[in-house]
């Protein structure tokens, strides 16, 4: 690290235990706390991913940076405050918390979630759920995994790292006893997170959300990962369609969530034959044509000859057409692609 990288650490480190320390230990914290509480977050987990809430005031945090010897540039460095030189205001007034870790574990950005029911929620109706920091000196986000310096560990004991979409799926998770989860921030993965998801593992399992966007979110990441080549096994987890792994904990409990996560795993091929059934109408013929063209040319991209027959025979159950036929097709679309 430079000099000036860090500082931005240590600005970033402070602020961690300042809005920390508000949300666990004063009364400004006690509707985050509550909130986060009602959510099913226990103590340990909020302590473990020192979870904060940045005050109202919005001039609070900076003068507790400026008082411990930071300059004003540099807290415009950190990307944390807005306004002007002498007006510096926390752009996370009002919202709860979120640490952003980098994978040696030193904080280096921060996520905030907006508090329903705030005061500052009902100020400010169209606000974004969760804001981010923006890209500065120590935060890339192209690059960034939610939580990898913590599943790193659990990744290398259970031979799999779990990839979620939201990190408040990777925390949910961590309370109930996954805790080799990272998140992706979002649903565009990035080839430079499959570089860092490589590194750790070569076994993922994608948790995306059970939504449209996070189930296109997940062919998408299949694809992705594939075409980098890297012999990653995928395995996929696919929630009910208004279910994030979040939501499914609150509705279902952990247990059911451990077993869930154990067992209910699905192959990318049967991923995609279920996401591509619900796409196209099999009952009609160019539904039945559009559907085998998009699954040979998944199956195409398979090595081991007896799983591509498997595959086939099932494709071949889906459209009623026989595996003969689908196999000769299957050799033009390898010639294509080859
Ligand atoms: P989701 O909307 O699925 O968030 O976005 P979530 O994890 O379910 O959050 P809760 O349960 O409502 O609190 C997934 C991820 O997309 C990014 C965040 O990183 C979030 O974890 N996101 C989402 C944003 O950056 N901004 C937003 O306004 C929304
Ligand atoms: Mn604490
Ligand atoms: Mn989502
Ligand atoms: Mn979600
Ligand atoms: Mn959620």
């Amino acid at each position: 690290y430079s000099d000036s990288q860090r500082r931005l650490i240590q600005i970033h480190e402070a602020l961690r235990e300042f809005y920390h320390y508000l949300l666990v230990n004063t009364e400004n914290g006690s509707e985050g706390l509550a909130y986060l509480n009602n959510r099913g977050l226990s103590d340990e987990t909020i302590e473990t991913y020192q979870i904060g809430i940045a005050p109202e005031n919005g001039q609070l945090a900076a003068q507790h940076l400026l008082n411990k010897e930071f300059s004003i540039a540099e807290l415009q460095a950190s990307g944390v405050f807005v306004g002007e030189e002498r007006q510096l205001r926390d752009r996370f007034a009002g919202r709860i918390m979120f640490p952003l870790r980098n994978e040696r574990g030193e904080t280096v950005g921060f996520s905030g979630r907006i508090l329903p029911g705030s005061h500052h929620a009902n100020a400010f109706p169209d606000a974004a759920k969760y804001l981010n920091s923006p890209e500065t000196d120590i935060f890339e986000k192209n690059t960034f995994l939610f939580n990898l310096d913590l599943a790193q560990n659990e990744a290398r004991r259970a031979k799999e790292l779990v990839l979620f979409e939201g990190f408040m799926d990777v925390i949910a998770s961590h309370n109930v006893g996954v805790q080799n989860g990272v998140a992706s921030m979002g649903t565009s993965l990035t080839n430079n997170q499959i570089k860092a998801i490589d590194k750790t593992s070569k076994q993922v399992l994608i948790a995306y959300d059970g939504d449209n966007p996070g189930q296109k979110a997940t062919l998408r990441a299949i694809n992705l990962i594939h075409d980098q080549r890297l012999r990653i096994t995928i395995n996929v987890l696919a929630f009910e369609q208004n279910l994030d792994p979040d939501e499914f904990i609150q509705k279902y409990g952990g247990d059911r969530y451990l077993q869930f996560v154990g067992n209910q795993r699905l192959t990318p091929i049967h991923f995609m034959r279920n996401y591509y059934s619900r796409e196209y109408a099999l009952q009609t013929d160019k539904g039945k044509i559009d559907y085998i063209q998009v699954m040979l040319q998944a199956i195409a991209k398979i090595s081991q000859p007896v799983d591509r027959d498997i595959y086939i025979g099932e494709i071949a159950k889906d459209t009623d057409v026989s595996k003969e036929t689908l196999l000769q097709q299957l050799s033009a679309v390898v010639g294509k692609s080859e």
